[in-house]
C-alpha cells in the first residue's frame, strides 16, 4: 500500500475486493449447502457406496438431464469448502472422476445416527434470515434483541405461537445433539452412579434418550417449555417435564444444561443456578450440575473452531442474548 496517499496497489486491491466479495456473499455458501442437504446429496453419495459421477448423480436424484452443469456448478462450490472432494477410479468403461463426501458431508447424512442436516436446513429458515436482516436496525432500536425487532417478540415467546419454526429449531438442537453418541462413551465418570438427571431445557429429550440408552439406571427427565414437551413419548427411564425452569427444576441426582447459559445474561443464568442448586442433593451427597456449553478463545482452537465461535456467539447475540 501506499501509505502517504492510503491508496492500494494493484494487487492489494484485487485482494480487498475479492475478500469483500468472498463475505458479502458467503450467504451463498450456506444456500448452496442446504439446497445440497434438500436435495440429498450427501445421502445419495453414501448410498452409492462409491464414488459417483456427475451423471449418476444426476439420475439417482431424478434431476431433468438440463441441470447437470448446474449441478457440476454447485458441487463445484461445495468442493472448494471441503464438503466433498472428487477422485479419479477405473471401471471397464475407463478412468472416470466421481464424488465422495468428506468428513463434514458425513455428518450431513440423514439415515447416520449423527446427523447435521436439519441444523442446516433451520440456519437458512426465512425467520432466522429475516433476524440477521434486522441487525442493523437493531442497533439503533429499542427491543431486546434483533429477533425481537424482526419478529416482534423474543424468540422463546415466538416459539410458543409458531409450532413450525419451533420444530425447525428443535429438530437442529437435536440435532446437534446427536453428537452425545460420540460423547457419552468418553465421559462415563460424568454419569456412572447418577440415579437421575433432569436435563434442563433439553428440547425434544435428544440427549435424555442417549444418556439413559447409555446408563439404563439412570432416570432421566426432560424440562422444557411445555409446547416443546407436549406429546412427546416417554419410555421406562425417561419421562418430560413442561416448565419454566426459572420457577422450579424437578429433583435429581444431576442437572445437565446443554446450551442453556449462554441463552441468558449473568443474572438469569444465577436465577437458573440457584434453581438447579434447589433440584439436586449437596455435593456430598452425590449432587452434580454438568455444563456443556462454548467456551470462546481456547487454546487450541482451530481457524474453523475459532471462527464457529465467534458466529456463535453473534448468533446468540441476534437471537436470544445481547449481553456477553
Ligand atoms: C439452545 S436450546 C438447547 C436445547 C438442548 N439443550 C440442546 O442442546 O439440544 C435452549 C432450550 O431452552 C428451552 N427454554 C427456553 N426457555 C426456557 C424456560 N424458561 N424453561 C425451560 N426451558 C426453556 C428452549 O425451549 C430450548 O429447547
Amino acid at each position: 500500500m501506499d501509505h502517504q496517499r492510503g491508496q492500494l496497489g494493484g494487487n492489494e486491491l484485487c485482494q480487498a475486493q475479492s475478500h469483500i466479495f468472498k463475505h458479502a456473499y458467503s450467504y451463498a455458501n450456506s444456500m448452496c449447502l442446504n439446497s445440497a442437504v434438500q436435495l440429498g446429496i450427501p445421502d445419495v453419495i453414501h448410498n452409492h457406496k462409491q464414488p459417483i459421477t456427475l451423471t449418476e448423480l444426476v439420475s439417482s436424484l431424478h434431476l431433468p438431464p438440463e441441470k447437470t452443469n448446474s449441478l457440476y456448478r454447485l458441487l463445484r462450490l461445495l468442493v472448494h469448502l471441503g464438503f466433498f472432494a472428487t477422485t479419479k477410479f477405473n471401471t471397464n468403461e475407463g478412468d472416470l472422476e466421481g464424488y465422495v463426501l468428506t468428513p463434514s458431508s458425513r455428518l450431513l447424512v440423514k439415515s447416520e445416527i449423527t446427523n447435521f442436516s436439519p441444523l442446516v436446513r433451520a440456519m437458512v429458515d426465512p425467520v432466522m434470515v429475516a433476524t440477521w436482516q434486522s441487525l442493523g436496525d437493531w442497533f439503533h432500536g429499542s427491543e431486546k434483541t434483533a429477533f425481537e425487532t424482526a419478529h416482534g417478540v423474543e424468540m422463546w415467546e415466538f416459539c410458543g405461537q409458531n409450532p413450525k419454526f419451533s420444530h425447525t429449531f428443535s429438530e437442529a438442537m437435536a440435532s446437534d445433539s446427536t453428537m452425545m453418541n460420540h460423547l457419552v462413551g468418553e465421559c462415563k465418570a460424568v454419569f456412572q452412579g447418577l440415579n437421575s438427571l433432569v436435563d434442563v431445557g433439553g428440547g425434544t429429550g435428544t440427549i435424555a434418550r442417549i444418556i439413559s440408552g447409555a446408563f439404563p439406571p439412570i432416570k432421566c427427565t426432560v424440562l422444557d417449555l411445555p409446547h416443546v414437551v407436549a406429546n412427546l413419548p416417554e419410555s421406562g427411564n425417561l419421562s418430560y417435564v413442561g416448565g419454566d425452569m426459572f420457577e422450579s427444576i424437578p429433583s435429581a441426582d444431576a442437572v445437565l444444561l446443554k446450551w442453556i447459559l449462554h441463552d441468558w445474561s449473568d443474572e438469569d443464568c444465577v436465577k437458573i443456578l440457584k434453581r438447579c442448586k434447589e433440584a439436586i442433593p449437596s455435593k456430598d451427597n452425590g449432587g452434580k450440575i454438568i455444563i456443556m456449553d462454548i467456551v470462546m478463545d481456547r487454546a487450541g482452537d482451530g481457524q474453523d473452531a475459532a471462527e464457529a465461535k465467534l458466529i456463535l456467539d453473534v448468533t446468540m447475540m441476534v437471537m436470544v442474548q445481547p449481553v456477553s
